[in-house]
């Protein structure tokens, strides 16, 4: 990264000058290195949310939110969608390239053999109501994994981080699978290590011991996209979550685990859920798209529309553009006038009205990725309060890779950002009777 360029500052209270550096990406926006402001100057920067920082480099994923580009390691989202699986990307993400035939082998064998869960982590889902909603379920049981491998508190080991990411892509399915089993009752099926990993998943969710189960070919296809879709997002919520927690030195385990827990927000992970009720209510008013438009740009209702607006796409998220394709090719597989097609066309009526409107237009609003993963997961069969479980399970692979590469980097410390005080100046103790 060069960085010879600079970007004068002048304090015009004191009349002081600061140099400071500019840092050219290898592709994307320049950022100004503000590490020396506070030494040579005195202040601090102010960007609640994050809208102007960027909190650490990274080298796994690229976002250009006004062309609607993604990538993961150089790769287009679309390229990875149509050529890859879900496992390629994640070898992919972890270790920046592509894997040759004997590297893929390996990882997949590892992968296989990392699938079952201690016994006694079985008892931890009974402690659970039955009504426990799944992600809760996920926060406490991935965080509980910790308690496993106390081999994993050594977190500046590389072969140990290997271990602790590979150990995390092949549970995640057996915890998700059983986080559904226990809230309807029904036995935990063990994974099954001659399936791939998406039917592997859909085994443990939907398989009875007494009965032959194949998932859907379609279906495996479908969920495979999904995940390939939702594996990273660079520095996102519950990705800067788990860099936040992680850079205190805590085990993986737990700092994946806050990621599970940033991710469940409706703001963020819990929107493809949303999208859907959003949906049903829409489709329970007898269509009535305008008057949700009309709620959604009313700034007395706290109403927005679900699955829409992003903090960087200002264009057509990519990933809603190959979601929805696959939605029609699911939809074209299941009876006609089944009540999910019904749920796609009022997606699309309300995609096509707000993409007319000035509120949507002028703010650059469009369809995000959970707009229409929902859909495609409703006609699956997934029950709705698992959407974020399937985001979480997806999202698992970046959020290591993350870790990994935050723990690898020398200028990484412990994040500690600093804050603009608005409380009181000093103030004196009084006693309670003078109050
Ligand atoms: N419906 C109506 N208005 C909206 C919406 C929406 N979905 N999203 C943003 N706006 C308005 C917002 O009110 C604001 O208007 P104004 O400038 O008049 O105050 C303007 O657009 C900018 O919005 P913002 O809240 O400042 O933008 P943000 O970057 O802080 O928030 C967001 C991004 C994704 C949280 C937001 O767009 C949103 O709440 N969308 C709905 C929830 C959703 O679909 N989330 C999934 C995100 S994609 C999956 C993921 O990465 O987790």
């Amino acid at each position: 990264m060069k960085n010879t360029e600079t970007i004068t500052l002048i304090d015009n209270s004191t009349g002081k000058k600061l140099e400071l550096p500019i840092l050219r990406p290898t592709v994307g926006t320049p950022t100004i290195d503000v590490r020396g402001l506070y030494k040579e100057l005195g202040y601090f920067t102010y960007d609640p949310g994050f809208l102007a920082t960027a909190s650490c480099q990274s080298a796994i994923t690229y976002l250009d939110g006004e062309k609607g580009v993604l990538r993961y390691r150089g790769y287009p989202i679309e390229e990875l969608a149509e050529k890859s699986t879900f496992l390629e990307v994640c070898y992919l993400l972890y270790y920046g390239n592509l894997p040759n035939e004997k590297q893929f082998d390996d990882f997949q064998e590892d992968i296989r053999q990392h699938t079952l869960l201690h016994e006694a982590l079985r008892s931890f889902y009974t402690g659970f109501r039955r009504d426990a909603h799944p992600m809760g379920i996920m926060v406490g049981v991935v965080g509980a994994l910790s308690s496993f491998f106390h081999d994993h508190e050594n977190v500046h080991d590389a072969k140990l981080r290997q271990r602790a990411a590979h150990r995390l892509i092949a549970k995640m399915p057996t915890i998700a699978a059983w986080s559904y089993r226990y809230a309807h009752g029904l036995p935990f099926m063990y994974p099954q290590n001659h399936l791939d990993y998406a039917s592997n998943f859909l085994y443990m969710m939907f398989a009875m011991p007494t009965e032959e189960y194949t998932p859907p070919p379609l279906f495996v296809k479908a969920l495979d996209l999904i995940m390939i879709l939702h594996a990273d997002h660079e520095q996102n919520a519950s990705t800067s979550t788990v860099r936040l927690t992680g850079s205190s030195e805590a085990n993986p385990f737990a700092a994946v685990s806050a990621g599970i827990a940033s991710l469940w927000g409706p703001a963020h992970g819990g929107a493809n859920e949303a999208v859907i009720q959003m949906l049903l209510d829409i489709s329970n008013s007898d269509n009535d798209v305008q008057h949700y438009i009309d709620r959604a740009k009313d700034k007395t209702d706290r109403f927005r529309l679900m699955g829409f607006g992003h903090r960087i796409y200002k264009n057509y998220d990519p990933r809603a553009v190959i979601i929805r394709n696959m939605c029609h090719k699911i939809l074209q597989q299941l009876e006609p006038g089944n009540d999910y097609q019904e749920l796609f066309d009022t997606a699309m009526k309300i995609e096509s009205v707000a993409l007319k409107d000035d509120y949507f237009k002028s703010r650059n609003l469009y369809p995000n990725v959970d707009y229409y993963s929902g859909i495609i997961l409703l006609a699956m069969k997934i029950p709705l309060n698992m959407f974020t479980v399937i985001f979480a399970l997806s999202r698992t692979i970046g959020w290591i890779s993350h870790w990994n590469e935050m723990m690898q980097d020398p200028e990484s410390r412990i994040g500690r950002p600093r804050q603009l005080y608005s409380g009181e100046e000093l103030r004196n103790y009084a006693k309670l009777d003078k109050r």
